[in-house]
């Protein structure tokens, strides 16, 4: 095979990329006393309150009265801190309006944002009567809402209070409303929209001094597209995604993939039957449930499963391959499969596991020139990924420390492709073509995801103590370019040595992750994390469909946001596969 050389590390895509807004501000800042502080904790009282909704069924509007009722029960039966009682009428009364707010168009919908959301002592926007005119300096998060939401076709006011709600209701021409507010302004507005029965929903501001103040965005993002034209807005993707967990036991690849024949075979089932995310897989689903036509509940389709399982194949292979690259012991808190095995079979089950992946793709009952679609995006990622990883191991063979934008880039490269292949081929598979409008978006929105996660990535190895991880590997790591990028002296000789792969005497990786917190390497990797997260937001901007606008933008929150338990316990593992498992029903052979 005639593979091209990896190209130069350039820094140039990620050069433009700035630092997250919301995340400059948000640091240093006193939140709100009757708002849980921790997205998990809000997340929580989010899914309460939605099983309290479909369970009681109230009917919109509610006076406060009844409201706080509600709320003092829910309160009650959550055993929650009464201060968050008014926090839970918040969420109540937004999740009472949902249905009607999302059969409102967007053309008659208002969107209501405070104006202290702004950097007050930089803000170049001056007011008139109907409140701030944003001048999108770019400092704060207004311009992207509003953006967004006039996009769509909102209205959109940055002003403030009750008098502005109710000479808007009167004007007859908007029929639901999404507010950002402090909630005692929400107490204020709250008796006007309640009299006009307008569907509104809020979303309470994070800080409690009226200033600077910040919003968790990815709720007002839900909020402001929240649309019936979206069929996938009810998919549940923890439902999808355990589906899609569920293709990998070992019968249900067998009726996938046909009988393993002979030990080659058997190993490399094994493999991919073991463990993972399945974020790929799952990727493929999205993307098919997003553009697919036919209703919303059909079944999905049995040449759905062969295209997802490819993709794992795929990344399957790539993993075995990486383990022996990088001479890793362990993966998933087992023996790697080199380990167990030895290198040469390892290296010919990744080699089948390839082939795997075509087969399946060429197996699909598909027209020819979808099918050729197919195995070509396949290819191509496949191509991508051994550049990008290639890039990695021809610097390892000489490693000069990295620069962190050289790190990123080299995360661009080689973790991004994989997600793309798996978004394109489930768009492929659902009939949407690779050149169309789509295609763009995949590959911006693939390309900040995959940075994103290898950089959550890295910093998920930090606290585990060593032994299997990224710092005791010595792999370039966006960690190590920060903090060596920032060292002086004798630790800045230190962290040069684990660059070219030498432990200096004494440094223990505890100590390393030590220096990486004093250097701002964590926080600045965290930072990161926030942009590459923002920029994959904003890749789907120019989005026309509903579907797959709606659906990317939840399955970042998806993957992102669901609390994760940090490595893997042999325990629960081993507990997990001696468990019985569902088997689908209707896989073909
Ligand atoms: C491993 O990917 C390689 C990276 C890009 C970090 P995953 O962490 O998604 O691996 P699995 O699929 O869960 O095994
Ligand atoms: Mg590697």
């Amino acid at each position: 095979m005639n593979a091209a050389p990896p190209a130069p590390l350039s820094a140039e895509p990620l050069a433009a990329m700035a630092v997250p807004r919301h995340a400059v501000q948000q640091r240093f800042r006193t939140p709100k006393a009757n708002i849980p502080p921790t997205p998990f904790e809000r997340t929580r009282l989010l899914h309460a309150v939605r099983d309290y909704v479909a369970e009681v069924n109230p009917v919109p509007p509610l006076p406060m009265t009844e409201l706080r009722e509600h709320a003092d029960h829910l309160t009650a039966r959550l055993g929650c801190n009464p201060v968050y009682r008014d926090y839970l009428g918040v969420l109540l009364n937004n999740e009472i309006w949902r249905e009607s707010l999302a059969a409102v168009p967007f053309e008659r919908r208002l969107l209501l944002l405070p104006k202290c959301m702004r950097v007050e002592s930089k803000c170049p926007a001056p007011f008139d009567e109907f409140g701030l005119l944003c001048k999108q300096c770019g400092l704060c998060t207004i311009q992207d809402l509003t953006a967004e939401a006039e996009k769509l076709g909102y209205a959109v006011l940055v002003a403030e209070g009750s008098a502005v709600v109710m000479s808007i209701i009167q004007t007859g021409k908007i029929d639901a409303i999404v507010g950002v507010s402090c909630l005692s302004v929400l107490e204020q507005a709250f008796p006007y929209m309640e009299a006009a029965a307008i569907p509104g929903v809020a979303v309470p501001l994070l800080q409690d001094d009226c200033i600077d103040t910040t919003v968790d965005l990815d709720w007002v993002w839900e909020y402001i597209h929240l649309s019936s034209e979206d069929r996938t807005r009810r998919l549940d993707l923890g439902a999808l995604h355990e589906e899609v967990d569920l293709w990998f036991t070992p019968p249900s690849l067998e009726l996938i993939m046909g009988t393993a024949e002979g030990e080659t075979e058997r190993i490399a089932r094994e493999w991919l039957a073991r463990a993972g995310k399945r974020w790929r897989p799952f990727l493929v689903a999205s993307a098919y449930q997003a553009l697919r036509s036919g209703s919303p509940g059909a079944p999905r389709p049995d040449d759905l499963r062969k295209v997802a399982v490819a993709v794992e194949c795929f990344h399957k292979a790539s993993l075995i391959h990486d383990d022996i690259e990088d001479n890793d012991a362990f993966r998933y808190g087992e023996k790697t499969l080199h380990e167990e095995h030895g290198v040469a079979v390892a290296l010919n089950v990744g080699d089948l596991l390839i082939g795997e992946g075509y087969r399946l793709l060429a197996s699909c009952q598909v027209s020819a020139e979808q099918r050729v679609r197919l195995l070509k995006v396949a290819a191509d990622g496949q191509r991508q990924l051994c550049r990008g990883q290639g890039a990695e191991l021809c610097w390892a063979r000489h490693p000069e420390p990295l620069r962190a934008n050289a790190v990123l880039d080299i995360f661009r490269r080689k973790t991004a492709p994989a997600f793309e292949v798996a978004l394109r081929l489930g768009s492929l598979y659902a009939g949407i073509a690779a050149h169309d409008e789509v295609s763009d978006v995949l590959g911006r929105y693939s390309e900040a995801l995959g940075v994103a996660y290898q950089i959550r990535d890295d910093l998920s190895d930090l606290g585990l103590g060593g032994e299997t991880n990224d710092i005791a590997g010595l792999r370039p790591s966006l960690l190590l370019a920060v903090a060596h990028e920032k060292a002086k002296g004798a630790t800045k000789d230190q962290l040069a040595a684990l660059w070219s792969r030498t432990w200096p005497e004494g440094l223990t990786p505890a100590a390393v992750e030590a220096l990486y917190r004093e250097l701002g390497a964590v926080e600045r990797a965290e930072v990161l994390l926030g942009t590459f997260k923002e920029e994959a937001i904003r890749s789907l901007h120019d989005l026309e469909n509903h579907n797959l606008k709606g659906l990317l933008r939840r399955v970042l929150g998806k993957i992102f946001n669901d609390v994760e338990i940090k490595g893997w316990c042999k325990e629960q593992e081993a507990a997990n596969r001696a468990a019985p498992r569902i088997v689908p029903e209707a896989v073909p052979a």
